[in-house]
C-alpha cells in the first residue's frame, strides 16, 4: 500500500513539475513574441495607413521602400497589416522555416464575392481537407511524371501548331503578336490535358475574348482594391473588381459547364464499355469522384478547379515566353547564342522535342534569367499568418498579409551581380534552380503552397521558346531598334508586358 501511495505521490509530483515547466515555457515564448518589435516601415497616415505608397506597380514601390526599411518591412493598408519580405534569407524564413504558420491565404473582396474562397485550391487554407484533396489530385492526376510523360506528345503537337501558325505570318512578312500566339498555345495545352479539346484558335479573333477573360480574372484578383483594406466598403465595389470578376467567371463557368455536361452525356452512353484508362483526361477522373454516396466532389467544385487551373496556368506560361523573347530581342547576341546551341543539338531534325531540352543548358539559363527578371507572380500569391510568429527577430502578427517580393529579390545588387542586365551566363554551370530550394530564385514560391503546375511549366516554357528560336530568326517591326524595345510592366496577379510584344519571324528552314 505504501509503495502504491509513494508511486502515486511521485507521479503527481512529476505531473506538477511538467505542467509548471510547460506553463513557464509557453508564457515565456508568448511574452518573447510580445516583446518582438514590428518590422520597420514607413510612417502611416491616419485611416489609410500606407495605401498612398502602393502605386500602379506595388512590387516596384515595395522594392524602393525596402531599400530604406530593410528586408522585412511592415506596412498598413487601411485595416490590413502587411509584412513584405525582400531578401533570400527572409523569403526562406517565410517559405520554409515558418511555412506552416504562414501558408493561409488572404482572399480578396472579389474572390469572396463569387464564393470562390470556399472551394478553391488557391484560396483554401492548407488545414482544409478539401485543399489537401485538390492538391493530391493535381499532383497525382495532372503533374506526376507518369501523367506528364503521357501528355508529352500532346504538348509537342500543340507547339508544332504554334510554329505553323507563325510560319504563315512569316510568309506574309507580318509581325506576330507573341503574347496572343503563345497564350493560345498554353491555353490549348491545358484545355487538352483537362478535357481533350482546343479552346483556342489562331485564326479567329473571337478567341482573343478568352484571353481577355483570363487576364480580366487575374487583374480583378491582383489589382489593389479599397475593400481589401476596408472590408466594410466591399459592397460599393469602388474599383469594379467584383463586377469584372463576376462577369469573367460566369463566362468561364459557362464554357466549362458545356464541356462537363457533354462528358457526362458521353459517359452515360458508354456506361458498359468504359474508355481506355490511358486515354482518360483530368475531367474524366474528376467526374468519377462525383459518383456514389460518398462523392468527394460535385460539378460546381470541378468548375472552380478548372477556373483555378486556367487562371493560374495559361497566362503565366505565355507571358514568361513573351518576356524571354522580349529580352532576347533586346539582346541579339544572346539570341544568337541560344539559337546556335539549339541548332547544334537539333541540327536538321526539323522539330524540337521535350527530350532535347535537357541538352540545351544555355536555353535553360535563358529561362531562369527570365524568371529572375520577370517572375510571373512578382509578390507570389499573398499569404496570411495563422498565428503570431517571430521572423528574423520581428513580429508578424496573426492575420497579417505576407508578401514575398521575388521581383525585388531578383534585382537585388547584393544578391546578383549587374542585376538589371539580362545575362543567362550567370546560371551556366551553377546548381541554382527554380524548384523552391534556392531562395534567391523562387518564381513558383516554395513550401507547401509551391505552385503545383511547376512540373508542367518547366516543360512547356522551354519547349515553346526553343521551338520559336529554332524555326525562325526574329526582328522588331517598323524599324524599332532593339535597345528601344519598351519593357514596361503591368501588375495584376500576373506580371504582363504593358504593350504586347510584336515581332517579325523569318523562316530559317522547312518545317517538318
Ligand atoms: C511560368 C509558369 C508559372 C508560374 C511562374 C507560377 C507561379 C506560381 C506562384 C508564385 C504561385 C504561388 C506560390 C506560393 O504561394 O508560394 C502559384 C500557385 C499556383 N499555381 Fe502556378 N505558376 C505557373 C504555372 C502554373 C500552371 C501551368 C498551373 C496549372 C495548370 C499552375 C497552377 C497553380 C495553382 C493551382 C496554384 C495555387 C496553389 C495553392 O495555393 O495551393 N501554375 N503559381
Amino acid at each position: 500500500m505504501d509503495i502504491i501511495f509513494e508511486q502515486a505521490y511521485l507521479f503527481l509530483l512529476f505531473c506538477f513539475i511538467l505542467s509548471f515547466f510547460l506553463i513557464f515555457t509557453i508564457t515565456r515564448s508568448r511574452s518573447s513574441l510580445k516583446v518582438a518589435p514590428s518590422p520597420p516601415g514607413p510612417p502611416r497616415l491616419p485611416i489609410i495607413g500606407n495605401i498612398h505608397l502602393v502605386g500602379k506597380n506595388p512590387h516596384h514601390s515595395f522594392a524602393d521602400l525596402s531599400k530604406t526599411y530593410g528586408p522585412i518591412m511592415s506596412l498598413k493598408f487601411g485595416s490590413l497589416n502587411t509584412v513584405v519580405v525582400s531578401s533570400p534569407e527572409a523569403a526562406r524564413e517565410v517559405l520554409r522555416t515558418y511555412d506552416q504558420i504562414l501558408s493561409n491565404r488572404s482572399s480578396t473582396n472579389s474572390i469572396r464575392f463569387i464564393n470562390h474562397h470556399e472551394v478553391s485550391v488557391v484560396w483554401l487554407p492548407p488545414s482544409s481537407p478539401r485543399w489537401r484533396l485538390l492538391r493530391k489530385l493535381a499532383a497525382t492526376q495532372l503533374f506526376s511524371p507518369q501523367r506528364l510523360e503521357a501528355t508529352k506528345t500532346l504538348r509537342e503537337n500543340k507547339v508544332k501548331e504554334l510554329v505553323s501558325f507563325i510560319s504563315e505570318s512569316s510568309e506574309r512578312e507580318e509581325a506576330v503578336d507573341i503574347s496572343r500566339a503563345t497564350f493560345i498555345t498554353a491555353l490549348n495545352i491545358i484545355s487538352n490535358i483537362l478535357f481533350s479539346v482546343d479552346l483556342g484558335s489562331y485564326d479567329s479573333k473571337k478567341f482573343s475574348e478568352f484571353q481577355d477573360t483570363v487576364i480580366g480574372v487575374m487583374e480583378s484578383v491582383g489589382k489593389p482594391d479599397a475593400a481589401n483594406f476596408f472590408p466594410f466598403l466591399g459592397f460599393l465595389d469602388l474599383q469594379g473588381n467584383r463586377k469584372t470578376l463576376k462577369a469573367c467567371s460566369e463566362r468561364l463557368f459557362k464554357v466549362f459547364r458545356g464541356f462537363i455536361d457533354a462528358k457526362i452525356a458521353e459517359k452515360s452512353l458508354r456506361n458498359v464499355n468504359p474508355k481506355d484508362v490511358s486515354k482518360r483526361d483530368f475531367v474524366d477522373v474528376l467526374l468519377d469522384l462525383t459518383e456514389g454516396d460518398e462523392a468527394e466532389l460535385n460539378t460546381n467544385d470541378i468548375e472552380h478547379l478548372l477556373f483555378d487551373l486556367f487562371g493560374a496556368g495559361t497566362d503565366t506560361n505565355s507571358s514568361t515566353v513573351e518576356w524571354a523573347m522580349a529580352e532576347l530581342l533586346r539582346n541579339p547576341e544572346k539570341m544568337g547564342k541560344a539559337q546556335a546551341e539549339i541548332d547544334s543539338v537539333i541540327g536538321q531534325k526539323g522539330v524540337v522535342k521535350e527530350s532535347d531540352i535537357s541538352e540545351l543548358p544555355y536555353l535553360q539559363a535563358v529561362v531562369k534569367e527570365t524568371f529572375r527578371l520577370h517572375p510571373a507572380a512578382p509578390l507570389l500569391v499573398p499569404r496570411k499568418a495563422e498565428f503570431d510568429v517571430e521572423v528574423l527577430g520581428f513580429l508578424v502578427p496573426k492575420d497579417a498579409q505576407v508578401l514575398v517580393n521575388v521581383w525585388a529579390i531578383g534585382r537585388d545588387p547584393s544578391v546578383w551581380e549587374n542585376p538589371s542586365r539580362f545575362e543567362p551566363e550567370r546560371f551556366m554551370g551553377k546548381e541554382i534552380d527554380v524548384r523552391g530550394r534556392d531562395y534567391e530564385l523562387t518564381p513558383f514560391g516554395a513550401g507547401r503552397r509551391i505552385c503545383p503546375g511547376l512540373p508542367l511549366a518547366v516543360k512547356t516554357v522551354p519547349l515553346m521558346l526553343a521551338s520559336l528560336l529554332y524555326s525562325f530568326d526574329w526582328k522588331l517591326p517598323n524599324g524599332v531598334l532593339s535597345e528601344d524595345l519598351d519593357m514596361e510592366e503591368s501588375f495584376g496577379l500576373t506580371l504582363h508586358k504593358t504593350n504586347p510584344l510584336h515581332a517579325v519571324p523569318v523562316k530559317k528552314r522547312c518545317l517538318n
